[in-house]
């Protein structure tokens, strides 16, 4: 470790718990991009970073409106035309917050309990997003940055990024980099750096199902009509075979295999059935026969039901015959699937399964592809060296189930890969009630981070 690599170290944690307060700050902002009514918190958490920005000296701060939610932009090139530079991306928007009544404390009262601080969006992705802000900030009271940095930091995530490609076509020149740096993924557990090579994609629908033209007795009609519940149900339950695999035509075609020596690897990561048993308090794990759970969840694609609504479902008995029902459905795709053809595939099995008894309609909300990157670049080299300097061991490398659609844009518009780091575990409970964020793993990511940055240096 160089001079100013533990000078930078001893300044972040003289300064831990004035970080630790400005994650307090931007995470009581309710920033939820899906609700209509959040436009305002948008706007304030943009602000919050676009002051941020300026705080850390970065140059042409600016707050682009989109069709939603605006982007956060600000660059530092200082380091000069022959240093590399990185484009660091972030999202400042959350995920609903609901069920509300499961939370401990409010989801915007962060709140810190044992080692941890609890709030939505304190592990995806503020927590990871101010990480990145106070790395940079303890490597600068040291001295210039070795590389040059262009923050892109956008608020629609979380409900695909529906505006980010336009904004990337129409902003290629300022975004030019040499790589990107996506601290929006996440460690197998606090023990075990872990660098994330792969992310999947995801085709995001909502189908709706009709029936008679209003809610009938269930009693009088039963019977005669068929029940949009039960015909929603039964298009559901043919979704998948008794292999667990999904019975959509055409959808394993594009499928890249997983090779030997991948499965090889993939196999001596310490995560296991108990793993995913413990993790999840389910009774037992399920999915597509031939594949272990670490493959099915980061390599195989699969859909699943978000969300399913019919009929009475308040307090005691309705004797009723709905006339609609609605399911959210969506699809994680692997490499090389093309979320346009896997919506074409949706409706093939829908006009071919759907009975004559009832009338559908799908809504398309979002579609990424998935991504891989280069196991040996030498960004990966350098967050793999200072995952090691930090926690005395090598990175285990994942692939992750979940999506962030920049990785695919920027690989498509840009020609760049990205590193994708961050520091948040499966016991978090993203998108679930009670986030949270461990402190430790926080403080040891921050200062994986500053090693990171002076290694892109060298
Ligand atoms: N940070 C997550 C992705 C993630 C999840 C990384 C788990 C590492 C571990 C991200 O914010 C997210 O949740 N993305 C959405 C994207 C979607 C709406 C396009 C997702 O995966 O559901
Ligand atoms: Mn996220």
């Amino acid at each position: 470790m160089t001079n100013r690599q533990s000078a930078a170290i001893q300044y972040f944690q003289d300064n831990h718990q004035r970080f630790l307060d400005e994650l307090v700050d931007i995470s009581s902002i309710p920033s939820i991009s899906t609700d209509p009514d959040a436009n305002d918190a948008m706007q304030r958490s943009a602000e919050w970073v676009a002051a941020k920005l300026r705080e850390l000296g970065m140059q042409k701060v600016s707050i682009f409106p989109t069709a939603q939610h605006p982007v956060v932009y600000g660059e530092w090139l200082g380091a000069g035309p022959n240093a590399p530079t990185a484009l660091v991306y972030g999202h400042y928007d959350v995920q609903p917050a609901e069920p509300l009544e499961l939370w401990e404390s409010g989801p915007f009262e962060p709140t810190v309990r044992g080692e941890y601080i609890y709030a939505r969006g304190v592990t995806d992705m503020k927590g990871q997003v101010a990480a990145f802000f106070n790395a940079v900030e303890a490597v600068q009271s040291t001295g210039d940055l070795p590389v040059n940095v262009k923050f892109l930091i956008e608020g629609e995530e979380e409900i695909g990024s529906p505006s980010l490609r336009q904004f990337i076509l129409e902003n290629k020149e300022l975004l030019k980099c040499d790589f990107a740096v996506n601290p929006d993924t996440g460690m197998l557990a606090p023990d075990v750096p872990t660098i994330t090579y792969a992310l999947r994609g995801l085709a995001y629908f909502e189908l709706r199902v009709y029936g008679p033209d209003h809610d009938l007795h269930s009693g009088v009609f039963g019977g005669a009509v068929h029940n949009p519940a039960q015909a929603l149900c039964e298009l559901i339950a043919g979704m998948h075979d008794e292999m667990g695999r999904v019975t959509l035509p055409g959808f394993y075609e594009a499928v890249r295999d997983l090779e030997k020596e991948e499965r090889a690897e993939l196999g001596r990561l310490p995560v296991t059935k108990e793993t995913y048993l413990e993790q999840t308090g389910a009774p037992e794990i399920w999915g597509e026969e031939g594949y272990t759970a670490i493959e099915r969840t980061g390599a195989r694609p699969t859909l699943e039901v978000n969300g399913l609504l019919s009929g009475y479902t308040g307090p005691g008995a309705k004797t009723v015959l709905p006339a609609q029902a609605m399911a959210k459905i969506s699809m994680r795709l692997v490499p090389d699937q093309d979320p346009e053809q896997v919506r074409q595939q949706f409706i093939s099995y829908l006009k071919e399964k759907a009975p004559k008894t009832v009338r559908w309609e799908v809504d398309f909300h979002s579609g990424s592809p998935a991504s891989i990157s280069d196991l040996h670049s030498k960004e990966i080299q350098a967050l793999g060296e200072a995952m090691e300097t930090v926690w005395g061991k090598r990175p285990v490398f994942k692939r992750e189930g979940g999506s962030v659609p920049v990785v695919a844009l920027f690989s498509e518009i840009l020609k760049i890969e990205s590193v994708n780091t961050g520091f948040s575990t499966p016991a978090d409970n993203m998108h679930s009630p009670n986030e949270k964020l461990h402190l430790p793993t926080w403080q040891r990511g921050t200062k994986a981070l500053i090693h990171f940055i002076f290694n892109l240096g060298n």
